[in-house]
């Protein structure tokens, strides 16, 4: 006879807008709400932007990276922005994921789950409700599908209009993606190419160059034997997800549609949402719309986190513990990752957690220059990825994939890199929205340089071969 569970046992009864009920933090004061509810009513008669079939598909890719089969590249703007949506900017930053990609996938060999933060990431988290300047204090610009950046009244005002447009440029960003990665642009052969043509002369770019040698004759060695991307589709077509912070609730809801195959409840805003590091309280609003949705969900783990939080996180959002359905996103800062990492690795893998633990080195390295701008240097960042992944190494574990914020033009924002970007350099082309971005040369640059601690992680896991190897 089947035992009847306490009531404390039974999962409360969810639906889209039960979030409303829960405490929530970062909402924006819309002060028409008539607006906001007429908005929010048109939205949830639109079409939906990504479908549930694919969101499943992304669970499968990311089941394989959690069982260490497979790595994950998460990346783009920190905060997508109405004035730039330019057909060049998309083709720039998908052409340089899919440059990093093939880095990633010859380095591991194994595939690489492509996720970019695009056709969707418009909200924003921040540290205050209002900004001042002089003796004006106005609300703090919340990301363009709230307000604007310019610093005035109606500027700053929430507009819920916005979520129109918002919605509008993810459907036309993810048309183009959809076409760039099935209709002939992500060929693997072209790809490299382009690769080839970024590295420059000099010793900066040596180490690269070996790298990108063995992949050239690899590719030669393929078309030899027949495999090229006419005769082989998979050579010419890549599976490319959205993703983005599930932060405006209403508007998230407003996508959430029951899938009618499964009879279950997708977000239709994005292939994977994530919580951030603000908004993960197990009993708030955004932790509670996450629970109920099918989607892919990433948890952004900081410093106060601790294994006792992440876990009831991890069971209020993946009760049936299923492979693909959590991304723990860790962004510590590269000083902080030996202090925080560990605890959390060994809580989930005591407790049988299936995750795929990603690595953030962005948020946690950000810095102030000595002319004032926020940068990231690109030595901690890489540093971040570098102690993540010994980490993983030292306990066993999967270091499964990586988030950066990278675009594909020319900026000036992170310092760096083999064509070093100086703190003076700062002024020329620092034109995000939000944080610094890693510009497209220093993007594929980590790409190169993770790509040794990736081979370095398929050495410890295949002792059989080693062994073979040395024995012969
Ligand atoms: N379809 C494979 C994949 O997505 C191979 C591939 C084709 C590829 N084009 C690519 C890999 C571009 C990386 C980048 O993995
Ligand atoms: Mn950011």
């Amino acid at each position: 006879m089947e035992v009847v569970e306490g009531n404390e046992k039974m999962a409360e009864q969810w639906t889209p807008e039960t979030w409303r009920s829960k405490p929530i933090m970062q909402v924006p004061e819309f002060t028409d709400k008539a607006a906001l509810a007429d908005v929010e009513n048109r939205l949830s008669g639109y079409p939906p932007l990504v479908f549930a079939g694919e969101a499943r598909l992304l669970k499968s890719q990311l089941a394989d990276v959690a069982d260490g089969r497979a790595f994950l590249l998460q990346g783009g703007d920190c905060a997508e922005s109405f004035l730039e949506h330019s057909p060049d900017n998309i083709r720039d930053f998908f052409r340089v994921m899919l440059q990093m990609a093939v880095v990633l996938t010859y380095a591991a060999a194994s595939p690489v789950v492509k996720v970019g933060r695009i056709a969707g990431q418009f909200a924003k988290p921040r540290s205050s409700d209002t900004e001042v300047q002089g003796d004006v204090e106005l609300p703090s610009y919340r990301g363009d599908i709230i307000n604007a950046t310019e610093f005035n009244e109606a500027a700053r005002n929430p507009d819920p209009e916005r979520q129109i447009a918002a919605y509008r440029q993810s459907a036309a960003t993810l048309n183009l993606l959809r076409a760039f990665a099935q209709g002939g642009y992500a060929n693997l052969e072209h790809v490299h190419q382009w690769t080839l043509g970024f590295l420059g002369e000099g010793p900066a770019f040596e180490q690269y160059k070996e790298l990108a040698d063995r992949i050239s004759e690899t590719l030669g060695f393929m078309r030899a034997c027949g495999l090229n991307s006419d005769s082989v589709p998979q050579l010419r077509t890549t599976d490319f997800f959205t993703s983005h912070e599930a932060l405006l609730l209403g508007f998230e809801q407003a996508l959430t549609r029951v899938d009618s195959t499964s009879g279950d409840w997708y977000a239709t805003s994005g292939h994977l949402l994530w919580i951030g590091d603000r908004t993960r309280q197990p009993d708030g609003a955004h932790v509670e719309f996450c629970r109920g949705v099918k989607n892919p969900i990433g948890i952004k783990c900081g410093p106060s986190l601790d294994s006792e939080g992440l876990l009831k996180l991890i069971d209020i959002l993946n009760p049936e513990n299923e492979a693909g359905r959590i991304t723990l996103i860790a962004r510590y800062g590269a000083d902080k990752v030996e202090g925080h990492l560990p605890q959390l690795v060994r809580a989930v893998k005591r407790e049988g957690r299936t995750v795929v633990w990603s690595c953030d080195p962005m948020h946690g390295n950000t810095v102030k220059a000595s002319n004032g701008f926020k940068t990231r240097p690109f030595d901690l960042i890489l540093s971040e990825v570098r102690r993540f992944m010994s980490v993983h190494r030292a306990e066993g574990t999967h270091a499964g994939g990586v988030h950066f914020e990278m675009t594909g033009q020319n900026v000036t924002e992170c310092t760096g890199g083999a064509r070093p970007v100086t703190e003076a350099d700062l002024f020329d082309r620092y034109h995000t929205h939000c944080d610094p971005r890693l510009n497209a040369g220093q993007a594929l640059e980590l790409a190169f340089l993770i790509a040794d601690g990736l081979k370095r992680e398929r050495a410890d896991s295949a002792p059989d071969v080693q062994t073979a190897v040395a024995g012969f």
